[in-house]
């Protein structure tokens, strides 16, 4: 498909970015001298198609309201054969940024471009690369990873992105880089208030405006405004790991929960505290995610060069629709002034299906009356999973048969979800979307970007021994961890999965962030003993710096626990405790109390309960790192590349150390069939994870 002039300026102005149109390749006009420290949060690109990229940059200026910069796109380096030229405008009013959607490029093509100013004043060269043509079969390599809280780490995983690509064969060089969301963390902490926390040393990222346009509680700040906003990006971009990132490869992000809100959902602020209606603060989030990633969205003004925030009011939300929708208007207007769930296609292989998993989710199953009765805190997070399926589900448990009481052990309450419709995560809305999407879904493979992870949580004390716990957890019932995402939406993860297999599709994959750990397994609707039907693969990349649960327990733990077993050991001699956590996901207590007496792999791994897990082949809650994909006709083939901790910047040019690289292999699989994964430990020791 060629798009003409006319479809292709309707496509710009639908998405608000400025234009330029591709001709015929000659060499730069443009008087250019490079000077980063006028373009301090340096270029970036986005959201490739197989004609067009969106360019972005930031160019402040002292004074005055708006400035043109001029944009050019190249086919070399040095801008000898420039195919594009047109202006790109910046203004306060977007905090002096623009997006420049670049069009009729050639497919699969490697492009380079560049700023300038009136003046001549350059901003840095970046390269960016357009999708193959949709029959393209050739074969597709993108990386995905998430949570880079630079404010307690450094980004030597993109360091070791760079060198590694830089050094691969052309046919294996990444095309894109897909962020899965906690771009930035918006939960600032000062270095003068605070030092470390855990193992990490925290760093300078922004100082947000002061109360009442940003709040504080503990030792973290929180933005309430655009400009509170605006810093953080400003802050996170600062980096230079990043900013080499971005200009290198074009990024497809979508946000998680810290580009708005902690634990907040809709517009609603929730950060440590009690949740407070935040509808202004939610479009300021919208905005400044607009302004600082270049993405094929619709701004609300529907102008080329800014945001447009609509007028809200913050005011409490009392009427809900039984998706859990807040029906305020402020709500929906703050909620809908940026929709970023969109697809990509890419060659004959991708089609990427990215979702929002926080704009439109209904409330925590678990956050319903009365269901503190039925959790025992003396197991740490665990909780019934019997319980948490007919929460999840509301009156459609069973077919249609959901129970009157719930109960753990003795204790019974009502069931505060009899009459709810089940829990959403993606909104009645965006579901439609989505389900369609997957239904019309032409390559190969069906991803779907989101953010957060669908593998279950799943453990088993039923099976530790009465000298461990005070109160035996009841016989033959399993337990979960974690409310908040796929792992624990039953059912609607079910309605998506039962879509995939009812629609007899294949190659169907999720690839998701937020928990910072590596796991490596299957879409599954449920474990035994209910059926277990995987339909599709599913893994949850590392985290790129965020600390993860290992780090917070080798820290928080306390050595006389008698539970401590089950989450980490002391081996005689060793300068860290081994992570049976890992173990205790994937093979049980049975195993991990058996490595933390013998430190015998094989002996514990013997004791595996095959019923806890047969949804996973890699677990590592104390991974860090980043995920590459390659996709061809036959086969997905996933990569972890996991390093060490990442508390200081390494000054080694591939970023430090690798701890492991972990390869998962599934060739795919016919309608009808189950897919299956092949592991290969590439280098390095997982440990405790496979
Ligand atoms: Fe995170």
């Amino acid at each position: 498909m060629t798009l003409s002039r006319r479809d292709f300026i309707g496509q710009a102005a639908a998405i608000g970015a400025s234009l330029a149109w591709v001709g015929t390749a000659r060499a730069s006009r443009v008087k250019w001298t490079e000077r980063r420290d006028l373009y301090p949060e340096g270029v970036a690109s986005g959201d490739p198609d197989h004609n067009s990229v969106i360019l972005w940059t930031r160019r402040p200026f002292a004074s005055g309201e708006r400035q043109v910069l001029t944009v050019e796109v190249a086919e070399d380096e040095a801008f000898r054969r420039v195919v594009a030229h047109a202006p790109a405008a910046v203004s306060a009013a977007s905090d002096w940024t623009t997006r420049v959607l670049v069009g009729r490029l050639k497919p699969a093509r490697t492009y380079w471009y560049r700023f300038t100013d009136p003046e001549g004043n350059g901003s840095r060269v970046g390269r960016t690369i357009t999708a193959p043509a949709p029959n393209d079969a050739r074969p597709v390599n993108f990386a995905f990873g998430s949570c880079q809280d630079i404010n307690e780490g450094k980004l030597n995983a993109y360091r070791r992105m760079i060198f590694e690509d830089e050094r691969a064969a052309p046919a294996e060089q990444l095309g894109f880089i897909l962020h899965l969301g906690d771009f930035i963390y918006e939960v600032v902490q000062y270095p003068e208030e605070v030092k470390t926390r855990y193992d990490r040393t925290i760093y300078e990222v922004a100082r947000l405006p002061a109360e009442p346009d940003s709040f504080k509680v503990s030792n973290f700040h929180v933005p309430l405004t655009v400009d509170g906003y605006r810093a953080i990006y400003k802050g996170y971009l600062h980096d230079p790991d990043l900013q080499d990132a971005r200009a290198r490869w074009p990024f497809v992000c979508m946000w998680d929960n810290h580009e708005f809100s902690w634990q907040g959902r809709q517009s609603i602020v929730q950060a440590g505290g009690d949740p407070q209606p935040g509808q202004t603060v939610k479009v300021a989030a919208n905005q400044a995610w607009f302004e600082f990633i270049p993405a094929r969205v619709a701004a609300p003004s529907g102008s080329l060069e800014q945001f447009g925030p609509p007028a809200v009011k913050n005011v409490k939300i009392e009427t809900w629709d039984g998706n859990g929708l807040g029906l305020e208007p402020n709500n929906l207007a703050a909620i809908r002034s940026l929709i970023a769930y969109r697809a990509l296609r890419y060659g004959k292989h991708l089609d990427l299906i990215i979702t929002d998993q926080h704009s439109f989710r209904g409330d925590d199953p678990t956050d319903a009356e009365g269901v503190g009765k039925i959790y025992d805190p003396s197991f740490n997070g665990m909780f019934s999973e019997e319980a948490m399926i007919a929460l999840d589900a509301g009156r459609a448990y069973e077919g249609g048969r959901p129970p009157d009481e719930l109960h753990f052990r003795d204790v019974r309450i009502a069931n505060p979800r009899k009459d709810r419709p089940p829990r959403t995560i993606l909104g009645a809305e965006q579901k439609a979307w989505f389900k369609s999407k997957l239904r019309k879904s032409t390559a190969t493979w069906k991803i779907w970007g989101n953010s957060l992870g669908a593998l279950d949580q799943r453990v088993d004390p039923q099976n530790l021994p009465a000298e461990m716990v005070e109160k035996p957890w009841p016989a033959d019932t399993y337990a979960m961890l974690g409310s908040n995402d796929y792992g624990a939406a039953y059912a609607e993860r079910k309605e998506i999965y039962d879509l995939v297999r009812d629609a007899r599709i294949t190659g169907f994959a999720i690839v998701s962030g937020d928990r910072h750990s590596f796991w490596a397994g299957y879409a599954a609707a449920t474990l035994p003993p209910r059926k277990f039907e995987p339909v599709g693969l599913s893994f949850v990349g590392g985290s790129l710096v965020s600390p993860g649960a290992m780090e917070a327990y080798e820290h928080g733990f306390k050595k006389k626990r008698t539970m401590r077993p089950i989450y980490l050991v002391d081996r005689p001699g060793a300068s860290r405790p081994d992570w049976t956590y890992n173990m205790l996901l994937r093979h049980g207590v049975r195993s991990c109390l058996e490595y933390a007496k013998s430190f015998d792999l094989q002996r514990a791994r013997a004791l595996s309960n095959p019923q806890l897990s047969p949804h996973l082949e890699f677990v590592d809650m104390g991974g860090h790192g980043y995920a590459k994909v390659r996709l061809t006709g036959e086969e997905m083939r996933t990569e972890f590349v996991c390093i060490p901790r990442p508390i200081t910047r390494s000054d080694r040019p591939d970023g430090g150390p690798l701890r492991y690289r972990v390869v998962h292999t599934a060739r795919l699989w016919a309608p009808g069939d189950r897919p299956r994964l092949k592991q290969q430990v590439i280098e390095g020791d997982p440990g405790l994870a496979v």
